[in-house]
């Protein structure tokens, strides 16, 4: 079946780059959020993304109007009516998360499929809250999702079949490569592996080992990484990573999820990274 409607619920990070992605692969999208304020900051991200894709001569400016105006920002849930697909990028809490699915199952038809963002929490206990979990799937995006290639598509315990195809073959129209893992799976394959590796990092400079900077340069240069560790914290949120880390240690038990305090004494201070202007860095 194709998607004639998508619709993304949160217009932070992953959302707004969700709803972007979709308006630049023609669809017509309903982006909702909680207020105006948070929209009209999201609206002017987008644009002035692709007002510098417009300077660098990468598009021209009827394909941004053309994109911006497939994009329907509002704050009314009731839209996700008229979808046949909808995606949900809200923060990363297991309560929020049930509460609006339960919210899906009332407002759409048990034909649309219903795809978290979620990074760690479990697809079975949001699909729990629904009447058709079957429909429920995971399908994580990574930041920032017009340009990363990967999107992970995560099953739950009753995900049918039919509803991985139809993630899968949708990731495609949108570019992307979907890799799906087999079963239920916390953090799926990317951030589970990366897990540890973010931790140690931020142990290190805790331990007063190096600066961030040096830190990231020493991880670029001599391990060949694109992006330092302490720079992706930063970009991902370090309330995120938290949350993650949570999800991960209660889930698996072991020691090298365990949240470091220096991530949580951060998130404390509304260190979140790049979204508030600092964390490792200052921005
Ligand atoms: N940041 C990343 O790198 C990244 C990558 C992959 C997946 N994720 C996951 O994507 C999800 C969103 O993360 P993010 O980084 O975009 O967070 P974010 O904080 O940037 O955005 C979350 C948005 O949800 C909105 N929101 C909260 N409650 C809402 C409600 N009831 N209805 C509508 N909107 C509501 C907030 O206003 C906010 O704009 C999380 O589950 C996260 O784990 C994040």
């Amino acid at each position: 079946m194709d998607i004639k409607k998508p619709f993304v619920l949160g217009a932070g990070i992953m959302g707004a780059g969700i709803g972007q992605l979709c308006a630049q692969k023609g669809y017509d999208v309903d982006i909702v959020d909680i207020s105006d304020d948070v929209l009209d900051k999201a609206k002017s991200k987008v644009q002035k993304g692709m007002e510098r894709r417009i300077e660098k001569g990468k598009i021209t400016q009827e394909d941004m109007d053309s994109v911006l105006s497939r994009m329907h920002w509002s704050t009314d849930i009731e839209k996700a009516g008229d979808s046949d697909f909808v995606f949900e990028a809200v923060l990363e809490n297991m309560d929020l998360k049930k509460e609006i699915f339960g919210k899906f199952a009332a407002i759409c038809s048990p034909e649309t499929t219903l795809a978290t963002n979620t990074t760690a929490l479990s697809i079975s206990q949001i699909a729990s809250a629904t009447t058709h979990p079957e429909r429920v799937i995971g399908m994580h995006f990574f930041n920032p999702a017009v340009i990363m290639k990967l999107v992970e598509i995560i099953r739950g315990d009753e995900t049918s079949d039919a509803t991985v195809e139809r993630a899968k073959a949708f990731a495609e129209k949108l570019g992307k490569v979907p890799i799906a893992t087999f079963k239920e799976a916390p953090a799926g394959i990317v951030s589970r592996v990366l897990a540890g590796f973010l931790n140690e990092a931020a142990v290190v400079y805790a331990d007063g080992i190096a600066s961030p900077q040096n830190i990231d340069d020493a991880m670029k240069l001599g391990a060949g990484l694109p992006m330092g560790p302490l720079a992706l914290i930063d970009m991902i949120g370090l309330d995120i990573h938290l949350a993650k880390m949570e999800t991960l240690y209660a889930k698996l038990g072991d020691e090298r999820y365990r949240p470091p305090a220096i991530i949580k004494d951060m998130v404390a201070q509304g260190k979140l990274g790049k979204k508030t202007g600092e964390g490792f860095y200052k921005y």
